[in-house]
């Protein structure tokens, strides 16, 4: 690894770029409406409700936050079981759930994000969910239903190859694969965008860790993938939305 390499990582954690950003040239500053608040879709696409936490969700029963701090831990196996829709759910609610809409641009969620600008999104391979069809699908937050993006025969397989061999992905009920849209916050901070989305990926993952163990559900960050396969995989450019961390869930014993 060159020395400039180990530099460039090194800067890319400090806060230094701030002094470097003209931020009156940032697309707020130069009056730019912002972006959505979530990746559009077409009209006709398959989508599905899930449950709306207003319903009750009377198969969570949770636990205290105490505990699920204590027990957090990476898991990597799991259970031949399938997770409900409403335990999906509960953990798109929990990772990425709209808690207040404030106006076209921002929206309030579980998690915290520099500027409200969320500039996340959540795809899912699914493959052992109750009353969910096998395929890869977005959460839309603002709608909370899941979007079909397309199936495949061999989607643990490809999922598994992507993960660079890692087999929980191809183990679990389903694995949420995160993208960054980096225009998002972009919009607001310029240059000084992308620590930041990183970041925000800490605590969406987090929160999916704990919510993991109220429903008796174990997960683990991964952050090593083949980047294109994976991209490939869920169908995103590259260049304006790529993937930056994933996840695998699946049931693991009480
Ligand atoms: C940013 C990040 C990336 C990670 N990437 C991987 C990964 O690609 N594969 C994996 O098996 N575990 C991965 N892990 C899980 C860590 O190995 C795990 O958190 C660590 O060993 C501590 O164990 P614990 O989570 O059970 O406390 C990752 C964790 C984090 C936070």
């Amino acid at each position: 690894m060159t020395q400039s390499l180990l530099e460039q990582g090194r800067s890319f954690l400090k806060d230094t770029v701030r002094k470097t950003v003209d931020f009156s040239a940032t697309a707020q500053s130069r009056g730019i409406g912002p972006p959505p608040i979530e990746k559009p879709f077409a009209e006709g696409t398959t989508r599905i409700d899930l449950p709306p936490q207003t319903g009750g969700w009377k198969t969570i029963h949770g636990i205290d936050l105490k505990t699920a701090i204590q027990n957090r831990r990476s898991r990597r196996t799991y259970r031949d079981e399938p997770v409900t829709v409403e335990e999906l759910s509960f953990l798109l609610w929990a990772t990425q759930g709209i808690r207040e809409r404030i106006d076209e641009g921002h929206a309030y969620r579980t998690v915290p994000s520099a500027g409200c600008r969320h500039a996340i999104e959540t795809y899912l391979c699914v493959l052992n969910v109750t009353g969910v069809a096998r395929g890869l699908y977005r959460y839309l937050p603002l709608e909370h239903q899941i979007l079909l993006e397309g199936t495949d025969d061999r989607l643990a397989q490809r999922i598994v190859g992507a993960a660079f061999g890692q087999v929980s992905p191809g183990e679990a009920a389903v694995t949420f694969i995160w993208t960054a849209v980096p225009y998002r916050m972009e919009w607001r901070y310029g240059g000084a965008a992308h620590k930041v989305i990183a970041l925000d990926a800490g605590h969406v993952c987090q929160n999916l860790y704990l919510a993991c163990e109220a429903i008796e559900a174990g997960t683990c960050a991964m952050a090593a993938y083949d980047q294109e396969a994976m991209d490939r995989l869920i169908g995103v450019d590259g260049t304006d939305e790529f993937v930056i961390y994933l996840a695998p869930v699946g049931k693991v014993a009480g």
